[in-house]
C-alpha cells in the first residue's frame, strides 16, 4: 500500500475511525452471529441446504438466503463473503439456478469449480458443509437474456456454463419462441457441468440445440473453428453470449467480427481480470480528496482509489476488487485517473469511476 494520510487531516481520519466503530451492525453482528448466524445485518446470510458433485472438480451449492435478499435475473452474479482463518474473503460467482427457483422455493444455486491453488474455491469444496451459513451481496451484472425475442447463440467454455444454465432454464420456462443454440467447449466428456439439465432441456425443447465439443481428447487440441460458427443457422441475426476462458472468448470474438457480427449483438462476461495495462510509474500518483468525508490522501506508486479510501479509514462499497462487479463505482468530481486494466486516461471533469481500477494522475476529488 503506497498511500499515506496527510498530517493535516489526521484528526478527520481518527474521527472517521471512531464513527465506523459505532456502526451498530458492525458492533452487534459478531454477537448475534454467535447466537444465530442468520441474524446478521451487514450482508445477507444464506444457509447451505445441499451440495452436489457435478464433475471431479465442480460442485453445486444450494443455498437458502434470508428472505430480505433481493432476488436476481438469469445471467447475474453475486459476491460471497466467508471468513477463512479469521480473514474475510470476498469472491464473485454466477448463479446457476433460474430466478423461478428463488421465487417459488426461496433457493438459489452456485456452481463452483475448484481452482488449482485457489484459497476460496478449495475452502468451499473441502470445508463448507450442509447447515453452514455464508454471506451474500445482492446480485449484479448485465449478462442478461434479450428483452426483445431474437434467435440466440451461447458459446461457453468449462465453468463459463454456469450463468448460461440459469439463462437456458429461464428461457425454457418462459417458452422462448426463437431458436437457441449452445456451443459448449469442455476438455473431456467428464468435464461437462450440468449434463443432466442440458440433456433434459434439449430433449424437451426442439428449438434448443446443444453441441458439446471436447477440446482435449486427442494429442492435438480442438478449439472453436470456422465450421462451428458457419454451421449455425441464421448466425447473423442472433444475439450471442460468450462466457468462458479468455482464450475462447478472444477467439470467438475475433471470428464473429470476421463474420460482421456487430458489437451490440455480442454479450460477454468473465471472472478473471484482464492483464493490467503497462502504466509508467512517472505518470501516476497525486492527492485524492474525499469531499463528503473531508479527507485527503497523498499517493505514490500505483495505489488505486479503493485502497486509498480504505487507508483513510473509509469503507466504500465494493465487491470483486477486479473491475468486474461495478459495485465500487462512484463519482469523480474533478481530476484525472488512469484505468488500471486498459491504460485509458479519463477526462478531467465529473464522471463515474470504478475505485478499484482507477489510479490518480495528479489531484483528484471524489464525492465520497
Ligand atoms: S469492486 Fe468490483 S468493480 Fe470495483
Amino acid at each position: 500500500m503506497l498511500a499515506k494520510i496527510t498530517q493535516s487531516k489526521t484528526l478527520h481520519w481518527l474521527g472517521r475511525q471512531l464513527s465506523n466503530s459505532e456502526d451498530p451492525r458492525a458492533f452487534f453482528d459478531p454477537l448475534t452471529a454467535a447466537m444465530n448466524p442468520m441474524w446478521v445485518q451487514q450482508y445477507t446470510p444464506a444457509r447451505v441446504e445441499r451440495i452436489t458433485a457435478e464433475t471431479a472438480d465442480t460442485k453445486t451449492f444450494e443455498l437458502r438466503p434470508a428472505n430480505r435478499w433481493g432476488g436476481f435475473k438469469a445471467g447475474q452474479h453475486l459476491n460471497i463473503r466467508i471468513d477463512i482463518q479469521g480473514v474475510r474473503r470476498t469472491r464473485t460467482f454466477s448463479l446457476s439456478s433460474s430466478p423461478a427457483l428463488w421465487e417459488s422455493r426461496g433457493l438459489i444455486t452456485l456452481t463452483i469449480k475448484r481452482l488449482p491453488g485457489g484459497l476460496v474455491t478449495n475452502w468451499l469444496h473441502d470445508d463448507l458443509k450442509v447447515g453452514d451459513v455464508i454471506g451474500l451481496t445482492e446480485a449484479f451484472g448485465d449478462f442478461l437474456i434479450p428483452v426483445e425475442k431474437k434467435p440466440v447463440l451461447f458459446i461457453a467454455g468449462g465453468s463459463g456454463i454456469t450463468p448460461i444454465l440459469s439463462q437456458l432454464e429461464t428461457m425454457a420456462l418462459g417458452n422462448y419462441p426463437e431458436p437457441v443454440t449452445l456451443l459448449y467447449y469442455v476438455r473431456t466428456p467428464n468435464d461437462v457441468i450440468g449434463k443432466e439439465k442440458l440433456a433434459a432441456l434439449a430433449a424437451r425443447h426442439p428449438d434448443f440445440s446443444l453441441d458439446v465439443i471436447t477440446t482435449h481428447e486427442s494429442s492435438t487440441p480442438r478449439y472453436l473453428n470456422d465450421h462451428d460458427l458457419d454451421s449455425i443457422p441464421n448466425l447473423a441475426a442472433r444475439e450471442i453470449y460468450l462466457c468462458g476462458p479468455k482464450g475462447l472468448m478472444d477467439l470467438a470474438t475475433e471470428k464473429l467480427r470476421q463474420r460482421d457480427i456487430k458489437a451490440e449483438q455480442l454479450h460477454s462476461t468473465f471472472f478473471a481480470p484482464p492483464a493490467p495495462a503497462q502504466i509508467s510509474s512517472s505518470d501516476i500518483g497525486g492527492e485524492v480528496t474525499f469531499s463528503a468525508s473531508n479527507l485527503s490522501v497523498d499517493s505514490i506508486g500505483d495505489a488505486n482509489l479503493l485502497e486509498m479510501a480504505e487507508a483513510a479509514g473509509l469503507t466504500p462499497q465494493h465487491g470483486c476488487r477486479m473491475g468486474i462487479c461495478h459495485q465500487c463505482t462512484c463519482t469523480k468530481t474533478s481530476g484525472t485517473v488512469v484505468n488500471r486494466l486498459t491504460g485509458q486516461v479519463s477526462g478531467p471533469g465529473s464522471e463515474s469511476v470504478q475505485l478499484c481500477i482507477s489510479i490518480p494522475q495528479g489531484p483528484v476529488a471524489l464525492d465520497i
